[in-house]
């Protein structure tokens, strides 16, 4: 049951420690092998978007996973990421945060952190790269950034200590992931998130898929972590992929 050791490489500049973690998979490299980069020149986040990495500004770290599990359950891979993201913030910073579906890690409704689950088909099966990304200073942020992302240092006015947040953020996931492999564990990481999201039930929201966008209030997950949404025209919406941003009430 338990998981194999955590290894992890340091870079000094990576283009992206989710590709050199997919390289490093396809080329044979076993689970718990990760990544870490004082800066990113090409960091990727979802929707194709960038994920901007200045130099000792944020945690910019990558993990490969090889679950075994049903593929139809590795959608709460990135689920139980926020969920080590939150709780290793807890730990280590004393910071509380909300997770808002699927993987964005908040502070007072701005992004403090994302997550990019992508997988990749290697000689030994397919595998998971789980890329995760903390802001620690604003410092670099441009402009543009201030009004939606925060910072761990902004949010609690301290310093980040970067190598105890990584130790715990590393020991929440291999914890995290270990329950995640039980016959449990995908009902236990949905009632986990559950308890860590104001997003999980009630909350008014506005989805926007690939060629459709609607409002209405989240009615908790699925089993395989998919958001259910009733929209404000009654009918109930199961949102598998898209965007969700709070909207305000009146
Ligand atoms: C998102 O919210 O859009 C996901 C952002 C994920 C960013 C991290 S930083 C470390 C890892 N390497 C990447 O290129 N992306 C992820």
């Amino acid at each position: 049951m338990n998981n194999p050791p955590i290894q992890i490489i340091r870079f000094g500049s990576l283009a992206s420690t989710n590709l050199e973690a997919a390289e490093r998979a396809i080329k044979g490299a076993p689970e718990g092998v990760c990544i870490v980069a004082a800066e990113q020149t090409a960091g990727r986040g979802r929707l194709e978007r960038h994920w901007i990495s200045p130099k000792d500004a944020g945690l910019y770290f990558s993990i490969i996973l090889r679950p075994t599990f049903e593929q139809k359950f590795w959608p709460l891979i990135t689920l139980m990421s926020a969920i080590a993201v939150h709780d290793a913030l807890l730990e280590a910073c004393q910071l509380r945060t909300d997770i808002k579906w699927p993987n964005d890690v908040l502070f007072k409704e701005k992004k403090l952190s994302g997550i990019l689950a992508e997988t990749f088909d290697t000689p030994s099966g397919r595998a998971v790269v789980v890329g995760i990304g903390i802001n620690l200073t604003s410092d670099s942020f441009p402009p543009e950034l201030s009004a939606t992302a925060s910072s761990v240092e902004e949010a609690t006015g301290k310093r980040v200590d970067h190598e105890l947040l990584l130790n715990t953020l590393v020991s929440f996931l291999n914890a995290h992931y270990d329950g995640l492999k039980r016959p449990e564990g995908p009902d236990s990481i949905i009632e986990c998130w559950r308890k860590r999201s104001s997003y999980a039930e009630g909350k008014q929201i506005r989805v926007t898929e690939s060629n459709n966008t609607f409002s209405g209030t989240t009615r908790g997950l699925e089993a395989d972590g998919a958001l259910r949404v009733q929209a404000d025209d009654g009918t109930m919406k199961i949102v598998r992929a898209g965007d969700v941003t709070a909207i305000r009430p009146v």
